[in-house]
């Protein structure tokens, strides 16, 4: 499918409806989440064809800790084995991998786990890959006050001069490019707590897809459909240009 420009530089997508397609399949939660990795390699095949710059996954949100315990623990030996499994292959590629969230509610393993593949692929400049792990955008936000509150509490920064520029800074996304677009699979359409500073202008795209069934054609079709909208950030006329 040939794609026409514009190109979005940062593409965020919430993976969404890896238990429905286990339960669709007969198969346990776990293997519906072990099967959303290779549409992971997928999307970042496409987006390094069409020259995206990022992509971020919402991987594991903060309230996804409140479901069954072999979930999770499924989820979190997952995390472990890619890291190791796809780290030669990022390299080749030249993807960076970058987290964003709170990894200190994370065991010690996948801590380093973590910090493993960050330093691996450092050196990574054509794609960046954000995953978002133990991540809610209201708890971003927290932290950022909190850390902010505590500079200004030390006299280092006067309240006054806190302006977006700087809020954005305190972010975990700090020197990243907003998403221009983001694709929720399954369906459903909402944020549930992801990137809400940051999505303030974006596109969202909804495909009915269940994210173990998504494709480079799916994304490809993505790309099309964000092309065709008018982004006008509250602008009219000759203003725009
Ligand atoms: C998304 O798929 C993956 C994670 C939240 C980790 P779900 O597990 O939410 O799948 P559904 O929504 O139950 O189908
Ligand atoms: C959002 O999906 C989180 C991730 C994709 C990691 P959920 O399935 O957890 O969200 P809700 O519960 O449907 O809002
Ligand atoms: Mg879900």
């Amino acid at each position: 499918m040939s794609i026409v420009e514009p190109i979005p530089q940062h593409v965020a997508v919430i993976m969404d409806g890896n238990g429905r397609w286990a339960e669709r399949h007969g198969r346990e939660r776990a293997e519906g989440h072990a099967a959303g990795i290779e549409p992971m390699r997928a999307t970042l095949r496409a987006a390094q064809r069409h020259g995206v710059k990022y992509v971020t996954f919402y991987a594991f949100s903060t309230e996804n800790w409140g479901r069954p315990a072999a979930e999770v623990d499924a989820l979190m030996e997952l995390l472990c084995c890619c890291v190791a499994s796809e780290t030669p292959d990022l390299q080749r590629q030249g993807v960076r991998v970058r987290i964003i969230g709170d990894r200190s509610r994370f065991s010690e393993k996948v801590r380093s786990s973590l910090d493993r593949i960050e330093a691996d692929t450092a050196a990574g400049e054509t794609l960046t890959m954000v995953l978002a792990l133990n991540y809610s955008s209201r708890d971003e936000l927290r932290r950022a006050v909190c850390r902010l509150a505590g500079e200004a509490a030390a006299g280092r920064l006067a309240p006054e001069a806190i302006d977006e520029r700087c809020i954005a800074a305190a972010l975990d996304t700090h020197g990243m490019p907003d998403p221009d677009l983001v694709i929720r699979t399954s369906g459903e359409q909402r944020l549930s707590n992801f990137l809400l500073w940051q999505a303030a202008y974006a596109e969202f795209y909804f495909p009915e897809v269940l994210w173990p069934d998504f494709t480079e054609e799916e994304f490809d079709r993505a790309l099309a459909v964000y092309a065709r909208r008018d982004r006008r950030f509250g602008l009219v006329g000759e203003t725009r240009r």
